[in-house]
């Protein structure tokens, strides 16, 4: 499973990424408004750091305008993959980029039916919102396994990109499921990393190890 970080915080994208954890990096004009500054200089530096897909949205909503936008995020690097809503003009905008070869990721997907119009409009990335449908009392994973099931009995080659994550736990179920990515916010990523019984294991580890060394302070690993 790949795992993408969910933000445009260039902090936290060098951060994981120096780590090694990313394959990509999603984006939408909220995170970016959120950040601040002009858009374009983050797009392009994030597109400079991650080697991966990077997706950036366009924010026109009619199809020439999607176009227009999309073919110039495309211009920030060859691993901008344009980031369109589920809409009629999305779909068409999806099916003209891709058909150029420009990768396209079809956002705020909340049923099975929009993720199956996606993929046949040719979307590298299909990006279902499990934690918003959470929020309405609606069951998100289940919105995963249904796509995984209906993907399965086809040879589209769109890759399922879970988003809107909430939790780590959300993260084992999509694994759990075979979802090909997650994106996460940064804050899920770090609660991955952690566990208590890790941190109190290896004081205890070291404590150990000093008591060793204190009867004899020459020994080294
Ligand atoms: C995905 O590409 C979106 O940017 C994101 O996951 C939306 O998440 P939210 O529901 O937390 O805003």
């Amino acid at each position: 499973m790949k795992i993408f970080l969910d933000t445009a915080n260039l902090e936290s994208i060098r951060k994981y990424n120096d780590m090694g954890l990313l394959d990509g990096i999603t984006t939408n004009p909220s995170l970016m408004s959120k950040e601040g500054g002009n858009p374009k200089d983050a797009m392009e530096e994030i597109t400079k750091i991650i080697k991966g897909d990077v997706s950036l949205e366009v924010v026109s909503t009619d199809y020439s305008g999607m176009i227009e936008e999309g073919k110039r995020l495309r211009e920030y690097g060859t691993n901008v993959v344009v980031k369109v809503p589920m809409t009629p003009d999305g779909l068409k905008a999806c099916k003209s980029l891709s058909s150029e070869g420009i990768p396209v990721n079809v956002t705020l997907i909340f049923s099975p039916n929009q993720a199956l119009l996606a993929a046949k409009s040719g979307a590298k990335y299909v990006s279902p919102f499990i934690g918003r449908l959470d929020d309405v009392g609606q069951d998100g994973m289940n919105l995963i396994r249904e796509i995984n099931e209906i993907f399965e009995n086809y040879d589209f080659g769109t890759e399922i990109l879970v988003a809107s994550i909430r939790h780590p736990l959300h993260v084992v179920d999509a694994a759990k499921i075979g979802a090909d990515v997650v994106t996460l916010p940064p804050a899920v990523l770090e609660k991955m990393l952690h566990h208590p019984l890790t941190t109190i294991g290896l004081e205890n580890f070291l404590k150990d190890w000093d008591k060793l060394k204190s009867g004899n302070p020459d020994i080294k690993i």
